[in-house]
């Protein structure tokens, strides 16, 4: 059953109010739903009611019965023919949260009972139409024991609550705001508050409320703080404010995602609301800023203005991803946060847009649209309205997204809506750009510049091609904007800035005044999310990466002068590494530079990314030259490193700037060290281990040791797992690391990892941390003989019947077969198979793989 964008059709019934009644219990909750329904046009259709896994006690139409012979048989709708143009449906159904494996609808979670609700989860709460152009007013009240569950949150505001018989009370909440069922939450349970209140632009005051377990409240500061970073932000850069009385948010510790944006409480992944500095590194620190704007900022770009059908998922995730890049930005470095930026897109959506699952970032058709919460759907879209905002220039963007917002506010819009409000309130024509929302690929483009003594002009011809991707053949030129500079060769001044659009499949751009052969920068910035072809001499890149002043670009040259080093080694070439480690050297000794820059600078390039520049990928060939290219630099720097190390220790723990970059930096200069075969590597390695006063530096260390064959890595391995017992997201480190490591035995490893006792299928984050991580590595993984990709298709085979979601997430890394050779190629597309082979597979499942194997 495949779902196509071109079959849309609006509802044929509305329903403007809905009341739910909860009689909360973990094993049996009764859920009584009543429904006014209008009909949406003129037509004689029945009302049809999305179900699945409900327990159907009694439905009714205007107090009728509605017969049992016009009940449904298992999932399928409940279709209700109806004469007139509004009506009153109700429906009883029971459901069972503590059999809820899937966490997708109401279920159970350490004590609490939470939903999860997008894409398509309410269908499983009770009778609805669920999709996201179907916008209620919701009144919500909620019953349940009182010593089990003393706190019930719904969305919007909280009304009247009271006691009940047998210990049981009940709270009922109203959210004024019509919304799709996918933003409906419900959260019953024994949670303490962190309470706090942020005054809005017009002078509301909003009740803020951070739900978690008694004893994590001293993690939950650093979520409020971004909670009104983000308030105050989203006043001040999109003019956007808060509309309820109260927001909260609670924390949970089996969540599929990241987190969920529903109306007035966002419930979250516990990752990304708890941390402190013992327990959680500075990324987490940075996540957690990062997700808590996302959700927050979803408020208007999802929820105030939401998505008429899920092939829209870009318009409210790729824009609300570019805004909490551009917030976090605003927090800290904006350099270092585009660089990382950039690697996720890198390390994530291009082998998705080069692989079987390639899509559009408005996909045409899907079997399961769960399977499209994809980097393509939210990093790439990110991309492209970044492209806009390039494009138009600030002041420009903000009218548009004014527009967007005044327009559409309370509506289920579209992509397309999107772009026409661009185009009106920002004054610019789109046409082409479109192809963005309709073209899957990467596009290449290959930079040749040429120099004319004479004329003193420089010409710069680009040509542009986009790459066939499955379903996608003979693609049209993009619009791609290329921020470009010149700079002389001589003096190393920069002699010009332009961006440059090209949308045509070649064109030329001249530069006049260019006394002598210039050297260039392209896509200074990251300003399209396009590949550069284009031959450059070490010494130009060396060049580029000590002095252009733009950061990306000069993290891009240093990038591409080790990826060089690589590609030679790897294909057996005489290996001077000079250039490379003179590079290291001067980024090393640049007071200019901050610390967080110098250490993304100085890091070689992933596995993964150097496979991604191969014709094929040759996972030992380049796990090899890698560690060869880093022991080199390490012991060429040696002296150099120790003085990194040593200056970038702290006595004390701050989260400013300049604190987190002497921490990243200190662990990049310790791997060097380790790299480097001193013989007090480990030692030293172990001495930051035990000395950290903070988890970034401890695990930091701890990830060095586990890539070594030495005793400090057992007795690091047992010292962390004795510490932190109990403890479960720093328990995922432990398991992560171990997943993530390059040990010779990493496959026999992780094998082990899922038999520990830790170890369990119904906890997805545990699950990334062990099988996601060990899909990520790519040395390990893709093993010769198989053994990863057997490791890999048992779990999905084990963990589809529990969690279909989180084990169709499990799949891509075996879909990359087109880019191996045998015999890894054939052992694969053989997981694959016996993955396929197994009866009663989930969709989720079944798609993946078999769009795997087919692409
Ligand atoms: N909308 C959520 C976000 O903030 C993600 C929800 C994904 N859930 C799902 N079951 N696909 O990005
Ligand atoms: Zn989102």
């Amino acid at each position: 059953p495949v779902i196509r964008r071109e079959d849309y059709r609006a509802p044929d019934w509305l329903v403007p109010d809905i009341s739910l009644d909860f009689t909360l219990d973990t094993d049996r909750t009764i859920v009584t739903a009543r429904l006014s329904v209008t009909r949406n046009g003129a037509h004689d259709r029945p009302l049809l009611l999305d179900g699945e896994a409900l327990e159907l006690l009694s439905v009714s139409v205007d107090g009728v019965p509605l017969p049992r012979d016009q009940w449904p048989q298992g999932d399928a709708p409940l279709s209700i023919p109806l004469p007139g143009a509004t009506h009153n449906i109700e429906t009883i159904v029971a459901i069972s949260p503590a059999r809820n494996s899937q966490l997708m609808g109401l279920y159970a979670s350490g004590g609490l009972l939470c939903t999860q609700c997008e894409a398509e989860g309410f269908r499983r709460i009770t009778y609805f139409p669920d999709r996201p152009d179907v916008l209620s007013r919701y009144s919500v009240r909620m019953e349940a024991d009182k010593a089990l569950y003393p706190v019930l949150l719904s969305n919007g505001d909280p009304v009247e609550s009271g006691a009940g018989d047998n210990g049981r009370h009940w709270a009922r909440w109203n959210d004024p705001f019509p919304k799709p069922c996918y933003l409906f939450a419900l959260v019953a349970g024994d949670l303490a508050c962190n309470a706090d209140s942020f005054t809005t632009m017009s002078g509301r005051q909003v009740k803020l409320g951070i739900w978690v377990r008694e004893s994590d409240l001293p993690r939950t500061q650093h979520a409020m703080k971004a909670l009104k970073d983000s308030m105050g932000w989203d006043e001040r850069v999109y003019g956007r404010e808060y509309d309820l009385d109260v927001f909260n948010i609670v924390a949970v510790a089996d969540f599929n995602f990241g987190a969920m944006e529903n109306k007035g409480l966002n419930i979250f992944n516990s990752r990304y609301i708890l941390v402190d500095p013992e327990t959680a590194t500075d990324l987490d620190f940075d996540a957690v800023e990062g997700v808590v704007a996302h959700e927050y900022f979803h408020n208007w770009s999802g929820n105030r203005v939401t998505c008429r059908d899920w092939f829209q998922l870009s318009l409210k995730e790729g824009f609300t991803v570019y805004r909490d890049q551009c917030f976090s930005a605003d927090m800290g470095s904006e350099a270092v946060k585009r660089i990382e930026d950039v690697r996720t897109l890198r390390a994530a959506q291009f082998p998705e847009d080069a692989g079987p699952l390639a899509h559009p970032i408005r996909p045409e058709s899907y079997m399961e649209i769960s399977n499209f919460y994809t980097a393509t759907i939210y990093n790439k879209g990110a991309e492209i309205i970044r492209m806009m905002a390039t494009l138009l220039g600030h002041e420009r963007f903000r009218r548009g997204t004014d527009l967007y917002f005044s327009t559409h506010d309370g509506e289920a819009a579209t992509c397309e809506d999107f772009v026409k409000a661009m185009e009106d309130g920002g004054g610019i024509y789109l046409a082409q750009f479109r192809l963005w929302y309709s073209q899957a690929g990467t596009p290449r483009v290959a930079a040749v510049l040429s120099h004319d003594a004479e004329s003193q002009s420089a010409t710069l011809t680009l040509s542009q091609s986009v790459p066939d991707t499955p379903g996608q053949v003979n693609k049209a030129p993009m619009v791609l904007p290329l921020r470009t500079a010149l700079f002389d060769r001589q003096s190393g001044k920069r002699i010009e800035e332009r961006l440059l659009v090209l949308d045509g499949a070649e064109q030329s751009f001249m530069f006049e005044g260019v006394r002598a052969a210039p050297m260039l920068s392209i896509n200074r910035g990251f300003s399209a999310p396009v590949i550069v072809d284009m031959h450059r001499s070490p010494d130009e890149l060396a060049f580029l990466a000590a002095s252009d002043d733009d950061p990306f670009a000069r993290y891009e040259a240093m990038q591409l002068l080790m990826l060089g080093a690589l590609t030679e080694a790897i294909a057996g070439g005489e290996a001077d590494n000079g250039a490379v480690i003179d590079a290291v050297r001067t980024a090393l000794s640049n007071p200019a530079l901050d610390d967080a820059f110098i250490a993304e600078a100085v890091r070689l390039p992933g596995e993964a990314y150097v496979g991604d520049q191969m014709a094929l990928v040759d996972p030992d060939a380049i796990h090899v030259a890698r560690e060869a290219l880093m022991g080199e630099i390490g012991r060429a720097l040696l002296p150099l490193w120790r003085e990194v190390h040593a200056r970038t220790a702290r006595d004390a723990f701050s989260l400013a700037g300049a604190d987190k970059g002497a921490r990243k930096l200190r662990t990049v200069a310790l791997g060097y060290i380790v790299a480097s075969g001193a013989e007090d590597g480990p030692a030293l390695a172990y001495a930051q281990y035990e000395g950290a006063h903070n988890m970034t530096e401890r695990q930091g260390a701890l990830a060095v040791l586990a890539s070594i064959d030495c005793a400090e890595r057992s007795q690091a391995l047992a010292d962390f797992y004795a510490r932190y017992a109990g403890d479960a997201l720093v328990l995922d480190k432990w398991f992560q690391t171990q997943a993530l490591a390059f040990h010779p035995d990493t496959v026999e490893i992780v094998a082990q990892l899922g038999k520990h006792p830790d170890f369990t299928l119904s906890n997805p984050n545990r699950v990334r941390a062990v099988y996601g991580a060990f899909g990520a590595n790519q040395w390990a993984f893709h093993s010769a003989d198989g053994a990863g990709y057997a490791l890999m298709a048992d779990l999905i085979l084990a963990l589809d019947p529990v969690n279909p979601q989180t084990a169709a997430r499990m799949v891509p890394p075996l879909g990359r077969h087109r880019r191996f050779a045998e015999p890894r190629a054939g052992r694969m597309r053989a997981a694959l198979e016996q993955i396929l082979a197994q009866s009663g597979l989930s969709k989720d499942v079944t798609e993946q793989v078999s769009k795997s194997l087919a692409g």
